[in-house]
């Protein structure tokens, strides 16, 4: 049990005696600290100096991941152990970024020679469409890519387009659909011609009801012959028997396997889209950003290794100080969804109360993240940051390139993130109006890079991946699976035909639900 762990127990003291400490005095009593706290791998720099630690805090957090076994499950992962103890299944979307002469075995098969047949079908595929090879039913080429899918068969791709934007073609237009809200679809395609578009129905399962749902309306919004679909529709799945019943032909189907989570996809086929935007030699540079980051991981020692840092901290904070939730500020416009991203990557991994043992657990797990670009938030939230009365430890991301150089703006936008995070971390006491005072002590990390590319920004999901591995394997909870999802669903589906009946439903919910399902049916105007 992890509360019973001796580190655990040493950093409970410890946490007494560091709690009233303030950066202020730690920066002051220590003028080295700011280049010492800092770590860097693949081009990215972590200064962690403006947490709320001591040398002593690391080596305890680090002590603590020792204890917890997280070097021998850290090879269990990228060897393809089980490890996902309530699904049976190997976790290993590490071998959609491994090398292609590596070999990596599920079952005693290779799949490392799978993962990169599928990858020379995409690019194929890709460049195909890319050169306006690809013609619809009417023999017009493609000019628009619509992404039908949820959750991670939307976020990830979402995100990935938005942050490579940059280096995406521009004579192509991308739509992402993901809501089963009817306006989430009809708004994609208002002003897309069906005859120029291609879809691309991302579903692992292929039985998710939004996408299902989304994909018939596709269907249907294509108004042509049964024979215009293969032009128009391609799948990526692991469901080959789905995908052909829906009259995909499998020849365009795009595959991946049950060892890829569904959040942790966007590098697998679930990456169709992203390649379409940024071409397949853009997607593999991307690749060798998610393996540089894999290797760091798995071979620096943690005092050095950044998801290590990082999802350390997040347990500090979580545990120790009682925070609830971190804010992930990009100071990049490209990355203005990668705080959604990361939502279902770290709540819906490790979001969980009941241990790989069954058991609940006597501790907290999981925090809230959200964010917004720098510097919107600042004209927003951020006074609660630095003046509210709950702990937010936050994620500063900054370049020092910016991909649309204009004038001052980025040396403007940089004095920003920096002044940001001194403000949080040594805030301004000495005002005579309380409500000028800044008491500062607010922690921050900072992460620093050279540019957004392709590569940078696999290295920076693969930061996040495994800083979320790092603490579900201290929580001793299964972050690759996703239980907590499946009560809505199965009540929503019950729920559709009481809905949708003719005539008066019985109803056995409480009385809050069928009062509301009333109302609903009341209210209800469309056909
Ligand atoms: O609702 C949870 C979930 O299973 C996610 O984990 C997943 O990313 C999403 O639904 C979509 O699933 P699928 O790709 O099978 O449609």
């Amino acid at each position: 049990m992890l509360t019973q762990r001796p580190a655990w127990k040493a950093l409970q003291s410890h946490y007494a005696a560091v709690r009233s400490l303030h950066l202020r005095d730690l920066f002051a009593n220590d003028p080295a600290r700011g280049t010492r706290l800092t770590a860097q791998a693949a081009g990215l720099f972590l200064d962690f100096s403006k947490n709320r630690i001591t040398d002593e805090t690391l080596q305890l957090l680090v002590q603590l991941a020792e204890e917890s076994g997280l070097r021998a499950r850290i090879e269990a992962m990228f060897t393809g152990e089980r490890i996902n103890v309530t699904e049976n299944r190997a976790v290993l979307h590490t071998a959609l970024r491994a090398r292609a002469n590596s070999v990596v075995t599920v079952d005693g098969h290779n799949i490392v020679p799978g993962v990169h047949e599928v990858l020379d079908k995409m690019a194929a595929f890709c460049d195909k469409v890319r050169a306006g090879q690809w013609l619809g039913h009417t023999g017009k080429p493609i000019k628009n890519i619509v992404n039908i899918g949820i959750g991670g068969s939307d976020l990830g791709p979402v995100m990935a387009y938005e942050a490579l934007k940059h280096y995406s073609a521009r004579n192509l237009t991308f739509r992402f659909v993901s809501n089963i809200d009817g306006t989430d679809f009809t708004e994609a395609v208002i002003d897309l011609d069906p005859s120029e578009t291609l879809c691309i129905v991302s579903s692992k399962t292929f039985t998710t009801i939004e996408t299902m749902t989304n994909a018939l309306s596709a269907r249907n919004w294509l108004n042509a012959p049964e024979s215009a679909v293969a032009k128009h529709f391609v799948a990526v799945s692991t469901n080959a028997a789905e995908v052909s019943k829906f009259g995909i032909d499998t020849a365009n189907m795009f595959g991946f396997w049950d060892w890829v989570g569904g959040r942790y996809s966007m590098d697998s086929a679930i990456g169709l889209s992203t390649m379409l935007a940024i071409g397949p030699d853009n997607f593999r540079a991307m690749l060798s950003g998610f393996h540089e980051m894999d290797e760091h991981y798995r071979t620096a020692p943690f005092e050095q290794n950044l998801p290590a840092i990082m999802g350390l901290l997040g347990i500090w904070y979580c545990n120790f100080f009682g925070a609830a939730t971190v804010a992930v500020l990009p100071y990049e416009q490209y990355l203005k969804r990668f705080p959604a991203y990361l939502q279902q990557l770290t709540m819906e991994s490790n979001g969980k109360y009941i241990t790989i043992d069954g058991e609940k657990v006597n501790y907290d797990t999981g925090v809230v993240y959200w964010g917004e670009p720098g510097t919107n938030g600042q004209h927003s939230f951020y006074q609660m940051i630095h003046q509210g009365t709950r702990l937010i430890p936050c994620d500063f991301l900054a370049f020092g390139q910016s991909l649309n150089p204009l004038g001052r703006h980025h040396d403007i936008l940089i004095a920003n993130v920096l002044a940001q995070a001194e403000a949080l971390a040594f805030g301004k006491p000495d005002s005579p109006e309380p409500h000028r005072v800044f008491e500062g002590n607010r922690p921050s990390n900072m992460l620093f890079a050279e540019k957004l590319d392709p590569a940078m920004l696999g290295k920076l999901v693969a930061l996040y991946e495994h800083a979320v591995f790092t603490q579900g394997i201290l929580w001793n909870i299964d972050s690759f699976d996703q239980w907590g999802v499946e009560l809505g669903k199965v009540l929503a589906n019950r729920m559709i035909p009481e809905l949708e009946s003719p005539e008066e439903p019985e109803l056995n919910h409480d009385s809050s639900t069928n009062n509301l399902i009333r109302r609903y049916r009341a209210a209800r105007r469309y056909a």
